[in-house]
């Protein structure tokens, strides 16, 4: 699972990390689990099983439990323990059900980073650890699903984290909501509507050094796509009073120090200011214009910068900042004895300048009083208390004013014009409960909002919760919880109300002061649980109260008032009637019931609206990063209700969820339900729950809803699930893989196909101009065929030449190889009848010149021998055609093996030729072997050492030969000669090479025959035959 994930959010345990988002796992893990980046820090990888549930849930208790519907026990211990657990870990946000508590860390974190929200952006609320992310992205997706209105609560006593909480929202739909230059422009506006609201409207105070000092309400407006096309700003109640006082280590509206210390000199110069902020009375009452956690010189720059982005112009913006350096002109005039402003003359002046008035009227209505009668105008002059309040009243009046006009103007800078339907998503900031050592008219304006948001809360949820069990068929049994409704109505009840005693007061003709007030309020509230007055008290409280003192018992503590301020403060009840228009004679209205006016229309507002709820609290009183402040900590979450609204999340069931989803997710737990259940998702849950063996008093099932009553039942399905996860994750892979290969398969084979089907196209296309150009060439050749021997046309001349090519290709590969071979010439065609003769000659003169050409010296001679004995023999003996090819050789003896005597005696003659013979003798015809040599005059029968017959050549008669096939050869020898021995019969093998080469040297002719008879037999033989001749059988 999600093991090196620790590092995302700085876990000792990658344990504890992998099961904050291991335990609610969902499709989306699903994919996860399969090997992929881990989902908060892409460089990690999920490694599939490796926890199991009760792993998960060890660790999980590490953090502590994420959401506090899920504890076991609801008491304010656990819920307390668990907070502090979490918060030790940083993890300062922990659901209930989906409201969110948030504790104030007092240390940046690195949770609000461009990851950590890409991480959030369109992820179910309990997929991913709490945060404040989660519910603004769930808030804008049901926004877009449903298309309707919502709205998010921060609440939280001042300092608790609301201010930052509603920036971190809007920073967030700045980055995930879709961007394009035009919404890029209204989203800077609104962002950049921050810097200057907080600079005009927030001050440092004793308990939060960036305090919102009035209340905001703003919408943000999405078209139908999700664009944030537009913005709106509803401001309440300003704190005017800082204007002139600050409380001892509090300060005024930052932008006056931001002005001072940050303003460009040639500015400080034109509004005639010194950089000083000592020098400025209104700036110095708190004693602590410096802090060191503010760095006005900065804020400076960003406040300049922001204004250019909401659309301001140099005209505007001097004008707004000549109105702050009047007030704190106005701020150090003072008065003399008679009530002149005579001692800075100069700063009335200059005052006058910059609000553009005349200085004369100016100083006149600062130091006297006009009484109108009857038509004459009486000009009375103040006492100095009189003109410094008179002072003080214009200071904050025109801050106020100046404040009003700056909101509109942003709301112009921010407005869409478009007419078509938008949604919004509205952000409740509005200043948190305090208590203050003295709390002025204001505070209780504070106290009396976050008395009437508590109130809407307290409706909207249970309320909520009431209609799910009705609309569900669900019993319900009340859970008991204080409703702040009794201190609501004791604050704004018609007539009988503490702001409808103080309008009465103000406006009734007499003698009305702070005291008569008071009275009137003990009269009326004497006997209200929730109200105690110096006089109503008992004895130990009348100690902590002063005689001007009311105290009231608000929700979130008791805080006491003191009417005798609201002496100081009647002057901004008369300057409210002041802006009246002074002809009306319509009872004018007064600041608190104005503000209790624009509290129910804000009430209104929210109640059109789904809510969304954002509890903030606040970890310490010394805004200190690490401090669990455990009694403050219980103090608010007790006053803030949270115990109950959690009781009542969890009234009878600590757990629901709609059908489908219940079944969507964990439908594998079932083999019937699993993987498709087809019937109504009620009857799937029903028998998924029953093979889940849950108990009927366990679960309840609703109309559209089942409840399961103890989280442990869900904790055993969802152990169940985690186990299954794994062996379905693998089984959906293995699934996913197979239907991702099988569709590569079928795209290949498609593919495969289509390529296929190409090739044949063109392969077919190819055969068939093949086959007509075929049928063209056959067609013509078939007419040329049938008309070759008629005049010449184009089919015929193309097809002779085909004729004639093809022909001479022909005989080029079969050619005749030899000059005997006279058959293969190829029968030529009647068109090269001719042609083909003389090639055939051309071709064999080739041949013989080839032929010639290539004829040895010797060949030559042995030819000349071969055609001289051709021309003996040829016809004339049967052996002679065998003889042909035996090539003639120069002797058949060679001279080492002629008898050595014979040569000493024959070396003088020139020896031509030497063949072993038989001789026969005459008388008897007894074959006896002899060599026989021919020389150049005579032809010698040798044996071994004697030359037994010499026979000149001059003597030979003749020589004869039979015309058989033996080898026997006559020489006829003249017999003049006694010496002669007569003829020589001899049988030579080599009897046409020896008769050719004797040949060579006399010239032989055929003659007559002789007196050997010759006859064929069986057996080759020569013997004297009865006739006296030699008889040779051959
Ligand atoms: N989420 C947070 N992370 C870090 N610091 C915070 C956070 N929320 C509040 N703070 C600190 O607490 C101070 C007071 O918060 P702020 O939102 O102005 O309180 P509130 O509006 O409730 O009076 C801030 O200036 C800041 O220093
Ligand atoms: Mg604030």
């Amino acid at each position: 699972m999600l093991l090196k994930c620790a590092a995302v959010l700085g876990s000792p345990s990658p344990f504890a990390q992998c099961v904050v988002f291991g335990w609610c796992l969902s499709s989306r893990e699903l994919w996860a689990a399969s090997q992929g980046p881990c989902v908060l820090c892409s460089d990690h990888y999920l490694l599939s099983g490796q926890l199991d549930m009760e792993g998960a849930l060890t660790a999980r208790d590490r953090v502590g439990i994420q959401d506090f519907v899920l504890l076991d026990e609801t008491t304010e211990a656990a819920f307390l323990t668990n907070l502090k657990k979490r918060f030790s870990k940083d993890l300062i946000y922990t659901y209930v059900g989906t409201l969110i508590v948030s504790v104030n860390p007092y240390k940046e974190l690195d949770i609000y980073n461009k990851k950590q929200m890409d991480t959030y952006m369109g992820v179910n609320f309990f997929e991913l650890p709490p945060h404040i992310y989660a519910l603004a992205d769930n808030a804008y997706h049901t926004m877009l699903t449903e298309f309707n209105n919502h709205f998010i609560l921060i609440s939280g006593e001042s300092g608790a984290g609301k201010t930052e909480a509603s920036k971190k929202i809007l920073q967030y739909y700045a980055v995930s909501c879709p961007s394009t230059t035009l919404l890029n422009t209204v989203r800077d506006k609104m962002l950049m509507s921050n810097p200057v609201l907080e600079a005009f409207g927030n001050a440092k105070t004793l308990k939060n050094d960036n305090s919102s000092r009035f209340g905001k309400y703003m919408d943000i407006q999405f078209n139908s796509e999700g664009d944030a096309v537009g913005g709106h700003i509803l401001n309440y109640l300003l704190e005017k009073s800082r204007v002139v006082h600050q409380n001892h280590g509090e300060r005024n509206f930052h932008i006056f120090y931001q002005l001072v210390e940050g303003g460009a000199d040639d500015l400080l110069r034109q509004l005639g200011l010194e950089r000083d902020v000592q020098h400025y009375n209104y700036l110095t009452q708190g004693e602590c214009a410096i802090v060191s956690s503010i760095n006005d010189r900065n804020d400076w720059k960003t406040v300049k910068n922001a204004l250019q982005v909401i659309n301001f112009d140099e005209i505007n913006t001097n004008h707004l900042f000549g109105i702050v350096a009047s007030v704190l002109h106005l701020g150090n005039i003072q008065f003399d004895s008679d009530s002149k402003a005579s001692i800075y003359t100069h700063l009335m002046l200059f005052s006058s300048q910059l609000l553009g008035v005349d200085a004369q009227s100016l100083q006149e209505g600062l130091t006297f009083r006009k009484i109108e009668a009857r038509k004459d105008q009486v000009l009375t002059p103040f006492t100095i208390d009189h003109a410094i309040y008179a002072r003080d009243a214009l200071a904050k009046a025109i801050y106020g004013q100046t404040f009003t006009w700056l909101v509109n103007r942003i709301n112009e800078s921010m407005e869409n014009k478009d007419p078509s339907r938008k949604t919004v998503i509205g952000l409740l900031d509005i200043y948190g409960f305090e208590v203050f050592y003295v709390n002025s008219f204001e505070q209780f304006c504070i106290n009396y909002c976050n008395e009437k948001l508590q109130q809407l809360f307290i409706q909207l949820t249970l309320k909520a919760e009431q209609d799910e069990y009705e609309a569900e068929n669900i019993e319900w049994e009340p859970v008991q919880f204080f409703n702040n409704k009794i201190i609501c109505d004791l604050v704004e009840e018609k007539h009988r109300g503490i702001i409808s005693i103080l309008d009465e007061e103000c406006l009734r003709p007499g003698d009305a002061t702070d005291l008569t007030f008071l009275e009137r309020l003990e009269d009326k509230m004497g006997n209200h649980p929730h109200f105690v007055t110096h006089k109503l008290a008992d004895k130990m409280t009348r100690k902590t109260l002063e005689r001007g003192d009311f105290r009231l018992l608000h929700y979130a503590g008791e805080v006491t008032y003191c009417v005798l301020m609201c002496q100081s403060k009647n002057a901004i009840v008369k300057e409210c009637f002041s802006t009246m228009d002074p002809d009306s004679r319509k009872r004018p209205e007064t600041v608190a019931t104005h503000f209790k006016s624009s509290l129910l229309k804000l009430t209104e507002i929210l109640m059109a609206k789904e809510a969304w709820y954002i509890r903030c609290l606040k970890s310490n009183e010394s805004k200190q990063p690490g401090q669990f402040d455990e009694a403050l900590i219980r103090h608010q979450v007790k006053y803030l209700g949270l115990m109950e609204h959690l009781r009542v999340r969890r009234a009878g069931f600590a757990y629901r969820r709609k059908f489908d989803v219940f079944l969507k997710r964990y439908k594998p737990l079932c083999p019937a339900t699993w993987p498709h259940w087809r019937g109504e998702p009620a009857d799937g849950v029903e028998v998924l729950v029953q093979h889940l063996g849950y108990l009927p008093h366990e679960y309840k099932m609703g109309r559209t809803k089942i409840f399961i009553r103890h989280p442990r039942t869900l904790y055993a399905t969802e152990d169940a699930y985690e186990k299954c996860k794994h062996e379905l994750a693998t089984r959906l892979q293995a699934k996913y893989k197979g239907y991702r290969a099988k569709g590569e398969f079928k795209k290949q084979k498609e593919a495969a196909t289509k390529i296929e089907t190409c090739w044949r196209g063109v392969q077919a296309r190819k055969e068939k101009e093949k086959r007509a150009w075929a049928v063209k060439v056959i067609k013509k050749f078939i007419k040329g065929y049938m008309t070759r021997g008629q005049a010449k046309t184009t089919d015929n001349s193309e097809y002779l030449a085909f004729v004639r090519q093809s022909y001479l290709n022909r005989l080029k590969e079969k050619l005749p190889k030899t000059v005997l071979d006279k058959t293969t010439w190829l029968t030529p065609p009647v068109v090269l009848q001719e042609t083909s003769e003389i090639l055939r000659k051309l071709h064999y003169r080739l041949m013989v010149r080839k032929y010639v050409r290539g004829i040895t010296p010797q060949k030559k001679a042995q030819l000349q021998l071969k055609a001289t004995a051709s021309s003996i023999f040829k016809g004339q003996k049967d052996s002679y055609p065998q003889s042909v090819a035996q090539p003639f050789v120069d002797t058949r003896i060679s001279k080492c093996h002629i008898y050595s005597c014979s040569l000493t005696v024959l070396c003088s003659v020139f020896l031509q030729y030497s063949v072993p013979v038989i001789k026969y003798d005459r008388n008897g015809f007894k074959p006896r072997p002899r060599q026989l040599i021919l020389t150049q005059t005579a032809a010698y029968v040798i044996e071994e050492a004697k030359i037994k017959q010499r026979v000149l050549y001059t003597s030979l008669k003749g020589i004869s030969v039979s015309n058989l096939t033996d080898d026997i050869i006559v020489f006829h020898i003249t017999c003049e000669d006694p010496k002669q021995k007569g003829d020589l019969v001899m049988q030579c093998n080599h009897l046409f090479e020896f008769l050719t080469k004797l040949s060579v040297i006399i010239e032989i002719q055929a003659g007559k025959e002789s007196a050997v008879d010759f006859t064929t037999g069986q057996e080759p033989m020569v013997y004297k035959a009865k006739n006296g001749h030699l008889m040779v059988v051959s």
